[in-house]
């Protein structure tokens, strides 16, 4: 939550503000409540700020003509203090000299607050990161440098931080420091540039050579170097960088109205690539998972339903047992009770999900667990916490309601629930060969979906898009293709929904049907489908509507619907057993189509951010 971009060079041909007002904008899908900028030029802070979005913001204030080639934006998500101009970010200091920008939360920020206000300090803000510029100015009248300064304003910082800070009296260099908030440093040579972000998409048409910063660590950033220092022991630290494979496009709408579309005709694509992932990633993640005794899966939102699919896809495949549990109930939910030899497999799009990292943690801490995670971002906290890692080929997303992850996580859990499968020999080589060569056709599904059916998606979105409450329903494997159909919808088209297991169904959510109530079912023609026909009987009873998502040869349930989505997959029971793979992309289609049918920016839901980095 929350995007920081700064800037550090010395070449007077970059258009440093500009450059810093776009890179905010890609990160814009963090946090979109207020954004400012501030530059350093004749050793003087020139600060512009304001409630709103960026391009917004932009025609007003014109950050692109801020003079400097230093200088640093930030794009807020609130926590402390209403989203309005004041508590946009840079906060400045009382002398006006120091500026800071954060992501994340202190949670010391009062005590902090009264010491500093007793101290005579004026605080002009309702947040808790302005409390670090007014630290910094007290260290710096004590004759600290601007990196001394910082260091000991954090010491006294409890919380969560990624922490950019600048000083008009001290322009060549700007400090950054981390603390389970995501900072990654980007080197461009060819540009004698050195970026700080939250996040790659930010520098990524700039470079692609990239700096990991980790936690408790602070860097000072110099237009032509980068010196790292441990927090906690102010020990300088060594670190290499490392080439970022996403394309330098994938940060770009190339055309698309919304990244949301652009990633949805990505799908295919990724989840190709998803499946043919070095087979050494997937067997050494699989071997980890065979010696545990107890299985964990754990995520939120959109990745906790690719846990769903998983706990279904290990028990049809790998006859394991996985229990799924939000991480954010994970330490309540196994207080005392996780059993020895247990692995945890996590799952995150960002790697920076802060109940993820908190539920892996106390998982490892406490109970000495294994952590496999599924991850989208190379170098994320997750990452550097897990024993084993397969990172997903979705490539960056920005859309904010998550779609080409949730597609190529389920393939990744599939393809280690099958491998599992393969190496304890439960499955004969001639069935294990036949679901291969399903998998390696599900990518030409997902794309005739794409290319056939996108259309009429549309119109039956279009056709439904008004409806304030929807159900979603479906047995089994399909249950999480359902709960991921509702949350898509609820996000970005603002109908209330909700996703049950269609037989609990009938104990009370059946009440609120009446005449004309939309209905969803997920109804693969797997081992559920005549029981699922049952519920469909007791909906229509009640007067719903019935829209069901279907195998393209589907008759029965077709005959019972009022709208069909169907699903071209060959009449075949591997196809049919990898349906996770396939039933949620049109939902995730039908939701994208209705927000922007009912006016809604999908990229930029209502009080969402992409990464969630508080508690
Ligand atoms: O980055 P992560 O995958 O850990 O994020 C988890 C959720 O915050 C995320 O999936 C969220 O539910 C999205 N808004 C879903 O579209």
């Amino acid at each position: 939550m929350c995007g920081i971009f700064g800037i550090v060079t010395q070449s007077k041909d970059l258009p440093v503000a500009k450059l810093i007002r776009e890179g905010l904008q890609r990160l814009e899908y963090r946090g979109y409540d207020s954004a400012g900028i501030v530059m350093i030029s004749d050793h003087k802070l020139h600060l512009k700020k304001d409630a709103g979005r960026i391009n917004d913001i932009n025609a007003k204030l014109h950050f692109d003509e801020m003079p400097g080639l230093i200088g640093m934006g930030h794009t807020r998500w609130a926590t402390h203090g209403p989203p309005i101009a004041k508590n946009a970010h840079p906060h400045l200091d009382c002398t006006g000299k120091i500026a800071v920008i954060h992501n994340g939360i202190l949670e010391n920020f009062q005590q902090l607050r009264k010491e500093l206000s007793a101290r005579g300090h004026i605080f002009k803000s309702d947040t808790d990161t302005e409390a670090v510029s007014h630290l910094v100015e007290e260290l710096i009248k004590k004759g600290l440098n601007l990196r001394e300064a910082a260091l000991e304003a954090i010491k006294c910082c409890e919380g969560a931080f990624g922490l950019v800070i600048c000083a008009a009296d001290h322009p060549d260099s700007i400090i950054v420091a981390r603390r389970e908030s995501p900072l990654v440093i980007g080197i461009d040579k060819a540009r004698g540039a050195i970026y700080a972000a939250s996040d790659i998409p930010a520098f990524l048409p700039l470079t692609r050579t990239a700096l990991i910063l980790n936690d408790n660590e602070m860097a000072e950033l110099k237009p032509d170097q980068v010196d790292i220092y441990d927090l906690l022991t102010d020990k300088p630290v060594k670190r290499d960088s490392y080439e970022v494979e996403w394309s330098i496009d994938a940060a770009e709408k190339g055309g698309y109205p919304y990244f949301m579309l652009k990633e949805l005709h990505e799908v295919p694509a990724k989840v190709k690539a998803q499946i043919h992932i070095p087979q050494s990633d997937i067997d050494a993640f699989a071997k980890a998972i065979i010696g545990a005794s107890h299985f964990y899966i754990t995520a939120a939102g959109t990745a906790y339903h690719a846990c769903l699919a998983g706990k279904a896809l290990f028990a049809r495949f790998a006859k394991i047992f996985v229990k799924p549990i939000l991480c954010s109930e994970f330490r309540d939910e196994l207080r005392d009770c996780m059993k020895p030899n247990s692995v945890v497999i996590a799952v995150s799009q960002s790697g920076e999900t802060l109940d993820t990292l908190e539920a892996v943690r106390y998982a490892r801490e406490k109970y000495n667990a294994k952590v496999c995670s599924v991850v989208n971002v190379v170098g994320s906290s997750l990452t550097r916490y897990s024993d084993h890692v397969i990172i997903t080929t979705a490539g960056p997303e920005i859309a904010v309601a998550s779609q080409k992850a949730y597609n190529t996580q389920v393939s990744a859990l599939c393809l280690i629930a099958l491998r599992i499968a393969e190496l304890q020999g439960q499955m004969p080589v001639d069935v294990s060969q036949k679901y291969r060569e399903a998998l390696n056709g599900v990518p030409a599904v997902l794309e005739k979906i794409r290319t056939e059916h996108e259309q009429k998606i549309k119109k039956l979105a279009e056709k439904y898009a008004k409806k304030p409450n929807f159900y979603f329903l479906a047995r089994g494997a399909s249950v999480a293709a359902a709960a991921e159909g509702a949350l898509k919808f609820k996000e970005i088209s603002y109908s209330h929904t909700e996703a049950y297991a269609a037989g609990e169904s009938k104990h009370g959510p059946i009440a609120l049907i009446v005449k004309d109530f939309p209905v969803i079912f997920v109804a693969p023609p797997d081992d559920t489908y005549e029981r699922l026909i049952g519920n469909i009987m007791e909906m229509k009873a009640r007067g719903a509507t019935i829209i069901a998502t279907v195998a393209e040869y589907d008759e029965k349930i077709t005959e019972l619907a009022t709208d069909t989505i169907r699903i071209p997959h060959p009449k075949d029971e591997y196809y049919v057993n990898l349906s996770p793979l396939m039933y949620t992309y049109p939902l995730q289609i039908f939701a994208y189509y209705a927000a922007v049918h009912n006016g809604h920016d999908p990229d930029k839901p209502r009080n969402l951010a992409k990464s969630v980095t508080v508690k």
